[in-house]
Order: C-alpha cells, then sequence, then structure tokens
C-alpha cells in the first residue's frame, strides 16, 4: 500500500497542441495513481490509467458531489454550492430521478431526427462563409454558431440572447477570470435561465424547457428553480464543447493531411473518423472530478473518506495499454472505447447530439472548401490553455476562391 510520495501537481504545459501535456505520459508509466497537490492546498489523487479511470468513473464508493470536492483548476460554473437540476453534481438515487426523467428526450433515435435541420443549419453557414469570402475565423462562423443554434431550438432558448449566455459562458470556463467577474457571469446566466423558465411557464411552446415544465407524471413534476438548472447545464455544455471539437477537429485535420485524405476519399467512414477525434483531441481537458465516501483501496492505494480523485480523460484515451499507437490520429482506427464522454453513470447525456453534429459538419465543409487551409502559421493559432474546454480561440481559414 502507500509507500509515502511527494505529491504532484497538475502537469503541464502542453508541448503539441494536439496532445496532452508530457508528464501525464509519465505519470501513467510510473505513478498511475499518484497523490496530487490542489490549488485550495488540498492532497487528493490523479488516476492517468485507462483501466483505473474507467473503474474509478463506475465505483459508487466515489461521489460526483463537487461541493465536497477539490478542483484541480479553479473553481468552475459546476463546480459550486446547491443548485436544483445540476445531475452532474448528484448521486444516485438523486441523479438517476433526473436521469431518467432527461434521457429519453436525447436517445439515439431522437438525435438522428434532427439530422435534417442540422444539415440545413450547417449548409446556411457555409453559404454565409462562401459568401464573406476568405480569411474566415472558423471559431464565430461555424463552430459556434451550429452547436448554439441547435441547443437553442432544442430547449426553446432564444437564439438572438446567443451574445449574452456565450459571454457569460466563456467567462465562467475561463480559468484565470477575475474571481468576481465569474461569480457575476454565472449568477447571469443562472437569473437568465429563471427568467426564461418563468416566461415558458406562462407562455409554453413544443420545446424542451417548456416539455419538463409540463411533464406532470408522478415522481416526475418538476419545480422551476430544478429546471432551470437542467437548462443551465444543458444549455452550456450543449455549446461549448461541439463547438471546440469542431474547430480544434478541423485545425487537426488541416495539420493531419494524410488523414484528412482518408475522410475526403470515405466520407461514410465518418462515424469512426468521429469517434477518433474525440480521443485523439479529449477537450475536457482536467478531466473529471469525484470525492471518496469513505476509506477506499484504489489503485494500489489507501485513499481517505472526502479525499478528491481526478480522472484525466486525456491520459487515459492515450493510454498504450489500450489503444495501439495512442499519439497517432488514426481515423480508420477500429471503433475505440474512449472516455471523452465519461463513464458510467454521469456519461455525457449529450453525446448522440454531440455526434451527429459533429458527423454532419465535419465533411459538409470539408465538402464545401476542398482547399481549405489555415490562415496563419499554425503556432500562431491561440489555443484553449486557459480554459476549462481545450479548443482553438479563433481559427483564421481561407481557401482558393475560383475566379468567374
Ligand atoms: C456529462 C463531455 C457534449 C450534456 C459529460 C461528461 C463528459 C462530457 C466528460 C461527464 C462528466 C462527469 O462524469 O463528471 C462532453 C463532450 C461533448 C459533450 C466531449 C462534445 C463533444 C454535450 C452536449 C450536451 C451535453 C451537446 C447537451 C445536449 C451533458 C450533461 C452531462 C454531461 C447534461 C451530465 C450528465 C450526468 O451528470 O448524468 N459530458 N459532452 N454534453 N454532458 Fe456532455
Amino acid at each position: 500500500m502507500n509507500a509515502p510520495q511527494s505529491p504532484v501537481v497538475l502537469p503541464g504545459p502542453r508541448s503539441c497542441p494536439f496532445d496532452p501535456p508530457p508528464g501525464y505520459r509519465r505519470l501513467r508509466e510510473q505513478r498511475p495513481v499518484a497523490p496530487l497537490a490542489f490549488p485550495d492546498g488540498a492532497v487528493g489523487w490523479l488516476v492517468t490509467r485507462y483501466e483505473d479511470v474507467r473503474a474509478l468513473l463506475a465505483d459508487d464508493r466515489f461521489s460526483s458531489d463537487r461541493e465536497r470536492a477539490s478542483s484541480p483548476v479553479r473553481r468552475n460554473v459546476f463546480h459550486s454550492e446547491d443548485r436544483p437540476g445540476m445531475l452532474l453534481n448528484m448521486d444516485p438515487p438523486e441523479h438517476t430521478r433526473y436521469r431518467r426523467m432527461l434521457t429519453r428526450h436525447f436517445t439515439v433515435r431522437r438525435m438522428r431526427a434532427l439530422a435534417p435541420r442540422i444539415e440545413q443549419i450547417v449548409t446556411e453557414h457555409l453559404d454565409a462563409m462562401e459568401a464573406a469570402g476568405p480569411p474566415v475565423d472558423l471559431v464565430t462562423a461555424f463552430a459556434r454558431p451550429i452547436p448554439s443554434l441547435v441547443i437553442c431550438e432544442l430547449l426553446g432558448v432564444p437564439y438572438a440572447d446567443r451574445e449574452d449566455f456565450q459571454r457569460w459562458t466563456a467567462t465562467v470556463l475561463k480559468l484565470d477570470a477575475d474571481e468576481q467577474e465569474a461569480w457575476h457571469a454565472r449568477d447571469a446566466l443562472r437569473r437568465y435561465m429563471r427568467d426564461l423558465v418563468a416566461v415558458k411557464r406562462a407562455h409554453p411552446d413544443d420545446a424542451l424547457i417548456s416539455t419538463l415544465i409540463t411533464e406532470q407524471r408522478p415522481q416526475m413534476a418538476l419545480t422551476d428553480e430544478e429546471v432551470a438548472g437542467i437548462g443551465l447545464l444543458l444549455l452550456v455544455a450543449g455549446h461549448e464543447t461541439t463547438a471546440n471539437m469542431l474547430a480544434l477537429g478541423t485545425f487537426a485535420l488541416l495539420r493531419h493531411p494524410e488523414q484528412l485524405d482518408v475522410l475526403r476519399a470515405h466520407p461514410e467512414g465518418v462515424d469512426h473518423a468521429v469517434e477518433e477525434l474525440l480521443r485523439y483531441l479529449t477537450i475536457v481537458q482536467f478531466g473529471t472530478v469525484r470525492v471518496a465516501r469513505q476509506n477506499v483501496e484504489f489503485g494500489g492505494r489507501r485513499i481517505r473518506a472526502g479525499q478528491t480523485v481526478v480522472a484525466s480523460l486525456p491520459a487515459a484515451n492515450r493510454d498504450p495499454g489500450e489503444f495501439p499507437d495512442p499519439d497517432d490520429l488514426d481515423l480508420a482506427r477500429d471503433p475505440c472505447r474512449h472516455v471523452s464522454f465519461g463513464h458510467g453513470v454521469h456519461q455525457c447525456l449529450g453525446q448522440q447530439l454531440a455526434r451527429v453534429e459533429m458527423q454532419i459538419a465535419f465533411p459538409a465543409l470539408f465538402r464545401r472548401f476542398p482547399t481549405l487551409g489555415v490562415a496563419v502559421p499554425p503556432e500562431r493559432v491561440p489555443m484553449r490553455d486557459d480554459m476549462f474546454i481545450y479548443g482553438v480561440h479563433t481559427l483564421p481559414l481561407t481557401w482558393e476562391v475560383a475566379t468567374p
């Protein structure tokens, strides 16, 4: 059991924009369950091997109650006090009640039914990019608007409010944001959603927020506060994550032209391609957090009740024990069991939606612009090392315009 070891800090910085910081490899090889020093002074644990990460996320001796956890980075919106409806931070059976209520709205069948509308949204944004002409910032012209518009329509959130909620979300997910500014943004988001729920209660429509309000089945009735919490989580998680996968995924494909050729030659293989991009890029860069409910023996370590354990998704997704040549982007890889959407009862609720959006958006983008390229030297693309969710801040792109 535990030989005394000095705690590590979270590895950083990155040496390549697409790879996790190299320190994770050393930890995975030498100290797979390592004592971790948190910014608040607490000592917990960092788990870096694939099998251990899955075991941890499926282990009910660990809680998702982030209120009791230390954060490996500055506190963020999902990491603070009591929030009705914030199912990410709940444990069964409380979590099960919400999850059951929501799962049926996010099934593969329901998300595939959105495909025609997503195709239309993608086409409209490609038309606008083409009309504007190069150079275009992919983040503002394509990657952020598409998932934002889709989640707005699904929830019944007015898309006209996007500037506000996107700005608040960006502040809340920024690691070095001023503490007061972050709390203000978080409260603004909360207030916005509370007001919206009041409007929907008075004037219901057929989108999800109204459905949650009007669903009055036994055990299912939700308070407005709960609906606001769920709506907030879905709005933030629903636009920010997929947006970063679209922009970072495009950057990665443009920097791996031989892989892009595979996608262009075999667009029918886009499902595999998307799974491989999810694995390779693992945008939830600081992993997921759990708290030991009791003294636990895990991975040969003795973890004390109340200690925080971080499951590093980027490290697990590059574990050579699970993925041969893990540092290669290989779109032809067999569908892999990556952990980019987490694992266990909290596994991403919106994963089917994210998949459908990416499966439509990537091929459409590269079909429309066969000569697409990065418009600045690649090292000048600003990376989101400073954000809870990894990606690019901007991605200036260019292409050859056919002369009439
Ligand atoms: C949970 C990643 C897209 C809604 C999670 C978790 C991860 C994740 C890692 C698990 C967190 C944990 O165990 O603590 C991603 C990635 C996405 C994505 C990489 C895009 C590429 C979405 C979308 C939505 C969404 C589009 C909304 C429609 C949620 C919700 C949870 C969650 C509600 C909490 C589920 C629960 O606690 O039961 N996501 N997500 N996500 N995600 Fe996503």
